[in-house]
């Protein structure tokens, strides 16, 4: 359902595709590697939202292309809610209702990533249940050095994934590991060439379509069940952590020194 107070992503940005019980979303805007606005975290959350309600939808796929899956937030987005002093915790903003539709999302969602996958790029495959990796993919959360923390109850299931000490590496330091790495963690089931990326993500989905969705449904919700509330719970904490980052001087710092192809400066910070 599209709600008014959200601009919709110009139609291109993100594709939706729905066929043999499968909807494909896929990351449309390559010129700006993927980066996410506003109107797009509004476009997923519908479509998410109607692949939910369709009955003959079974699974959904989530998808870039061979060379980029994310980078993450529009970070010009980021500048200007940053300037505006935007209530980013607001449960009903595109990007929270994103995330909260797909860690709640009832159905199997299935990843295929090639390329960087920054930030939410790397955080939303948390609430996926299946990944798979082209060999040039990689991940990276660069919060901290952009003034902010982490968000899709990543402070909490990163930790558990990968253990303290190496969430805090790729929280604190926010520096991208690799396809390899992923695998290793569990954060990817397989890791192939990127030409095979999609393709595998597809045929996965297939053999899910052509299986009972009420048995599904209901493995997915036992497995998940034990931390839903915990997931909700640490999301708007981060939501309120992140809203208060976002309008402080080191966030506006990086997001500036982004724009402007520049280091950032946070000897004030
Ligand atoms: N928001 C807005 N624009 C972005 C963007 C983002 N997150 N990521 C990339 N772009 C834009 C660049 O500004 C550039 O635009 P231009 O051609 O108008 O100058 C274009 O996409 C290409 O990006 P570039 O950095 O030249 O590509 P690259 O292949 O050298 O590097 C990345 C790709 C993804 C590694 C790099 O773009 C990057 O680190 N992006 C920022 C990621 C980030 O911090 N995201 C926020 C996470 S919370």
């Amino acid at each position: 359902m599209s709600r008014p107070q959200d601009a919709a992503a110009p139609a291109q940005d993100i594709l939706v595709h729905t066929e043999a019980g499968v909807t494909t979303i896929t990351f449309n805007r390559a010129d700006k590697k993927n980066s996410i606005t506003e109107a797009m975290y509004a476009s997923l959350a519908d479509a998410l939202a109607q692949a939910e309600a369709d009955a003959a939808v079974r699974c959904v796929v989530l998808q870039g292309d061979m060379a980029i899956f994310s980078a993450g937030n529009d970070i010009g987005d980021f500048l200007r809610q940053s300037a505006a002093g935007a209530a980013s915790d607001d449960a009903e903003r595109p990007v929270w209702r994103f995330l909260h539709t797909l860690a709640a999302f009832p159905k199997p969602v299935l990843a295929a990533v090639c390329g960087p996958a920054v930030g939410i790029g790397t955080t939303l495959l948390l609430h996926c249940d299946l990944v798979y990796a082209g060999d040039n993919a990689a991940f990276s959360l660069p919060f901290v050095n952009l003034g902010l923390c982490p968000e899709a109850a990543s402070s909490l299931l990163l930790p558990q994934m990968l253990g303290y000490h190496r969430a805090a590496e790729v929280l604190l330091l926010g520096e991208p590991f690799l396809a390899e790495a992923a695998l290793e963690v569990g954060l990817v089931n397989r890791v192939v060439p990127p030409s095979e990326c999609n393709l595998l993500a597809q045929t996965q989905a297939k053999k899910l379509a052509a299986k009972p969705l009420s048995a599904l449904i209901e493995t997915k919700r036992l497995m998940k069940a034990g931390q839903a509330a915990q997931v909700r719970e640490r999301m708007r904490e981060e939501g309120a952590s992140f809203a208060r980052l976002m309008a402080g001087p080191a966030a506006r710092e990086a997001f500036s020194a982004f724009m402007q192809k520049r280091h950032p400066d946070f000897s004030n910070c």
